[in-house]
């Protein structure tokens, strides 16, 4: 994973180039990294914030081998892979689910998984990272500051952004092995590990309707089970916010 690595400047997003490089068949494991994003996507059509230079936003682009019922357990993979590489960095972070770095419930990192399929066979995934590495809090949108921190505010020393990249992008491809040779039953034992979510009081947004309860586990397809007065809610995409420490 990372070669070739696509290297640019300034780029709307490193994800709608992946998409394009994807289209025109680039290959399993290349990357697109910027140093700059005009237009960062995050997930539910947000906008994704990334401080110029400071930050890491980089895709890769995937040609796994499943059918596309099976191509979200990626995202829990490259979750698995980034915290390991964060906690490596010396930053003791936690995934939020389903694919969140946070660090003290603030977001460290967030992935936005895409991808184009048929009924049988998966295309492309283009898996889009953003890492907040060394921006302080102080420039940080306003919005973001309760939120949101850094690797460098975590450690309280910066962190050097290229070593880090190739760091994620080493434990990734040990994880896509990993998954490859062995499926899903390695990753949902090491996300549930990882997990900063487990065992607490969530509460999650599906699109009208609001869920509260415990979050008990996550399920052989990565959805969250969730504990509440009416029984066990198993939920596939939703937001979660974290309730209680
Ligand atoms: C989220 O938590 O909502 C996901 C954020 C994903 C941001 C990354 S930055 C690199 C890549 N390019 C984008 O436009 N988005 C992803």
């Amino acid at each position: 994973v990372g070669r070739p690595l696509h290297y640019f400047e300034e780029v709307g997003s490193t994800s709608d180039v992946a998409k394009q490089l994807a289209e025109e068949g680039a290959e399993h494991g290349e990357v697109v990294v910027a140093e700059a994003q005009t237009a960062g996507r995050g997930r539910r059509g947000r906008s994704w914030f990334s401080a110029a230079g400071r930050n890491l936003a980089f895709s890769v682009i995937l040609r796994p081998d499943l059918p596309p019922q099976r191509a979200s357990e990626l995202t829990l993979v490259a979750s698995v892979a980034l915290c390991q590489a964060v906690r490596d960095a010396g930053v003791e972070a936690g995934i939020k689910w389903p694919n969140d770095l946070v660090y003290q419930d603030r977001k460290l990192a967030g992935i936005l998984t895409e991808m184009e399929a048929e009924a049988d066979r998966v295309h492309w995934v283009v898996l889009g990272v953003g890492v907040n590495v060394n921006v302080r809090e102080a420039e940080l949108p306003e919005d973001l500051r309760p939120i949101a921190t850094s690797l460098a505010e975590a450690r309280g020393e910066p962190v050097p952004r290229a070593l880090f990249l190739a760091a994620a992008l080493t434990r990734l491809e040990e994880w896509l092995d990993r998954h490859a040779e062995e499926g899903f039953g390695p990753i949902r034992a090491a996300w549930r590990d990882f997990s900063d979510t487990l065992g607490r009081e969530v509460s999650v947004r599906l699109g009208d309707r609001e869920l509260v309860g415990t979050a008990e586990d996550i399920d052989d397809a990565g959805a969250l089970l969730v504990r509440t007065g009416g029984g066990l809610e198993r939920v596939l995409s939703g937001d979660v916010q974290l309730l209680r420490p």
